[in-house]
Order: C-alpha cells, then sequence, then structure tokens
C-alpha cells in the first residue's frame, strides 16, 4: 500500500493503522487540509512516532485548476492541533511523490493507493503514467458521499480538487470510495477520546490530546455528531479489514462544473435498468466497534 496524506487528525490515525495492518511500502503527501508543509512534516511526524522509515515523498503544492484551499478551521494552523508534537527527525525523501508513485507502480505489481486528500498526486500520477492503472490493485479513496461537508453537495477532498477526482473516479480500474455516508459512523466520542489515553505509552495520550482539540472544533460545525468521524483510515480499513464493510457496486461520477454543486459525487442508485456501468464500490455501513478496537490495537503497538 502506498497512502497519500494530508495530515490532518484523521490522517494520523489512518497512518498508524496502515503501519500496523498493511504491508506499506511509501507515504506520499499532497496540499489539503494545511499547506503542503505542514502536510509534509505532520507525515514525518507521525512516521518517527511509529518507528517507521518507509519512503516518504512530498506532491502537489496546489490542485489541478482550483485555488489551493485548506481545512484549517477544523484541524488548526499546522493541520494538526492539540497536541505536543516532537520535532521530526528525517526530512522527505523527494519532492517528487508522483514520480515516486510511478516508479512503485511500474516495478511493484498489485498495490494499493490509498488516498486520504485531495487527489492531486493520484491524477497526475495517471495522467504521466495512464500504463499503471492496470499494474495496480485499486484505489481506496476517503472522499464524496451522498451529501457534503465542505458545501451541502461537496465533501472536503473531492471539493478542493475536482478536476483530479473526476480523474481518478474514471481511471477504469478497481476504485473503492468510502465517503462520508460510511465514515460518519466510526467516530471519536468522548469515550473512545478517553480509552485513547489509557493506552500505556505515550502514543495512545498523544492521539487522545489530537482528538480532545478536534472532536469540540468538528462538533461546532456538525453538531447532529457525538464525535469526530475517523473518515480516513475507512480508506485503509476498506483494504486491510475488507469484510468490515457493507457496500454496492454503483456508477460514480464526480461534478466539476456545477454552480452550487462543484466537487460532488453523483452516485447513480436509481433502481433501473440502463444504468452505466459501475466503477465504484460504495462503502455504506462500517462495523465502527470492530474497527475502534483496531485502532486501539495499533495504538498500543506503537506507544
Ligand atoms: C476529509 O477532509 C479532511 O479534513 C479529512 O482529513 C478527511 O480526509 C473529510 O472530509
Ligand atoms: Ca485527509
Amino acid at each position: 500500500m502506498i497512502l497519500d496524506c494530508d495530515p490532518g487528525h484523521d490522517d494520523a490515525v489512518a497512518l498508524v493503522v496502515a503501519s500496523r495492518f498493511a504491508d506499506l511500502v511509501g507515504v506520499t503527501t499532497v496540499a489539503g487540509n494545511a499547506p503542503l508543509t505542514h502536510t509534509t512534516r505532520n507525515a514525518r511526524i507521525v512516521l518517527d512516532l511509529v518507528g517507521s522509515d518507509v519512503p516518504l515523498h512530498s506532491g502537489a503544492q496546489r490542485p489541478l485548476v482550483a485555488p489551493p484551499r485548506h481545512a484549517q478551521n477544523v484541524h488548526g494552523e499546522n493541520g494538526l492541533a492539540g497536541a505536543m508534537l516532537p520535532e521530526p527527525s528525517r526530512p522527505a525523501d523527494s519532492q517528487d511523490a508522483v514520480g515516486f508513485l510511478i516508479d512503485m507502480c511500474r516495478s511493484t505489481e498489485g498495490l494499493w493507493l490509498v488516498p486520504i486528500g485531495p487527489l492531486t498526486n493520484i491524477a497526475l500520477a495517471l495522467r504521466a503514467a495512464p500504463d499503471i492503472a492496470d499494474r495496480i490493485a485499486g484505489i481506496s479513496l476517503m472522499g464524496g458521499g451522498t451529501f457534503g461537508n465542505r458545501t451541502p453537495a461537496a465533501e472536503f477532498n473531492i471539493w478542493a480538487d475536482p478536476e483530479a477526482a473526476a480523474i481518478v473516479f474514471a481511471y477504469g480500474g478497481k476504485l473503492v470510495m468510502s465517503g462520508l455516508d460510511v465514515c460518519h459512523q466510526l467516530q471519536a466520542t468522548p469515550e473512545r477520546v478517553d480509552s485513547m489515553r489509557r493506552i500505556p505509552g505515550t502514543l495512545g495520550p498523544l492521539y487522545a490530546d489530537l482528538f480532545a482539540y478536534f472532536l469540540p472544533t468538528i462538533e461546532k460545525f456538525m453538531p447532529d455528531l457525538r464525535g469526530a468521524p475517523m473518515f480516513d483510515v475507512c480508506a485503509v480499513l476498506s483494504v486491510t479489514h475488507p469484510a468490515l464493510f457493507e457496500g454496492s457496486d454503483e456508477h460514480v461520477v464526480v461534478e466539476t462544473a456545477g454552480e452550487h454543486t462543484a466537487g460532488m459525487t453523483l452516485i447513480d442508485i436509481r433502481p433501473r435498468l440502463g444504468r452505466p456501468d459501475p466503477n465504484c464500490r460504495v462503502q455504506w455501513k462500517i462495523d465502527h466497534e470492530a474497527s475502534f478496537a483496531l485502532i486501539v490495537e495499533a495504538l498500543t503497538a506503537f506507544s
């Protein structure tokens, strides 16, 4: 697996879970929740925290067409607010995430690409090297849904770079989408944040600090939720623990031009004959208790 991320609180959980349960062969970073210097620094820190020396390459500083827009209102100025973070010990291996993605997909058949931020790096790689579409096992992404968070129609990762998302949804290979519908079921509730704090060692309490910041911030925007969705980990678990999910195969396209709907994932769930062929596995339900237990297991392993 290569994790393409923009940490971000929930990306930081996804990194730990991928380090524990996946054969993680690299991490790439993209501008998203915060500008690229922050997201890359945060990824460097988390890889240190789990003692990982996998290659780390930073990538796109901005979306393909859309202006750079971030989510520092929810993740804080540095993208990972709420905890005292150590200085990272390692630099990024390069600033050429796209070249790294292409080289890895060409040299190793059957990789999963797991993008959990805006899809800029993945789209650039698919555009520059369309042959990699046939070499990978698939793309499991966090993004989209039947409703939005950044706008009524659009979820942040898709909204931030709709043109890139449109390229990825049309790439033609196996695609798994963990959208808001499923991600909102896996929440860091106050009780779960407490249970992270009780994990012996340093990592659990540090993540509890992160989520003690993230939870009230998220609640300001989504007062209907009791906890902070741990969005990005769903895209990792879809690969490592697919039995946790219920999904269906659907035809999904990304709206790039709509005045009010840019960044929307349009999922054709009409119960009709004559629908276009499915291009995407849409995850609808997750066993959130079992998933949270795996998160605790991963945090415990690296604590
Ligand atoms: C997505 O946007 C980001 O803020 C999160 O890290 C997640 O990838 C949720 O809409
Ligand atoms: Ca993210």
